[in-house]
C-alpha cells in the first residue's frame, strides 16, 4: 500500500507560523512522525510539500496508478482551488483531507473546502495526529 502525503502552501512554515494555532513542531518533525507511524502500519509513504498550486496539481496527476491513497492538506488552497479538486477527481485516488487546526471554528473564509467535495473523509483539529489517522483510515480501507 502506497500513500502520497501532500502538504500545500505555508505548511513548510510549521513551527514558525502561528504556533498557537499550528503548534511548535516543524514540517521536518511532521514528516518524521508520519514516516515512523507509516512504518509501524506497514504502509509506504511519500511526503511532498509545495507552495505552488500548479505543483500540487502535478503531484496529484503523477500519482495516477502510482499510489493507492492520498492524504492532502492543501493549506489555504483548500478554500480556493477548483484546480486541486479537479486533479483529485481526474486521478480518482481515494483521498483523505487533513487540517491541523479546527477549521470549522475559524473564520468564515475558511468554511468552504473544494477538496471536501472529493475527499472521502476530512479530519481537522487533531494536530499532526490527523495525518496518522488519515493514513490508518486509507490502509484499513484498502485492506478490506
Ligand atoms: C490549514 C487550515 C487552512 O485554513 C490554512 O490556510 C492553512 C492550514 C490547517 O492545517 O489547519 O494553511 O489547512
Amino acid at each position: 500500500m502506497k500513500i502520497l502525503v501532500i502538504n500545500g502552501v505555508n505548511l513548510n512554515m510549521l513551527g514558525i507560523r502561528e504556533p498557537d494555532v499550528y503548534g511548535k513542531n516543524t514540517y521536518r518533525d511532521l514528516v518524521s512522525y508520519i514516516k515512523k507511524s507509516a512504518k509501524k502500519a506497514s504502509v509506504s509513504v511519500k511526503c511532498v510539500q509545495s507552495n505552488s498550486e500548479g505543483k500540487i496539481v502535478d503531484y496529484i496527476q503523477k500519482a495516477y496508478r502510482q499510489f493507492d491513497g492520498i492524504v492532502i492538506n492543501p493549506g489555504a488552497y483548500t478554500h480556493t482551488s477548483v484546480a486541486i479538486l479537479d486533479a483529485l477527481k481526474a486521478v480518482g485516488i481515494k483521498t483523505v483531507e487533513v487540517h491541523i487546526s479546527d477549521v470549522k471554528s475559524r473564520e468564515d473564509f475558511r468554511q468552504i473546502s473544494y477538496v471536501s467535495k472529493f475527499a472521502e473523509k476530512t479530519i481537522m483539529g487533531k494536530g499532526f495526529d490527523g495525518y496518522i489517522e488519515a493514513i490508518e483510515y486509507l490502509a484499513k480501507d484498502v485492506n478490506k
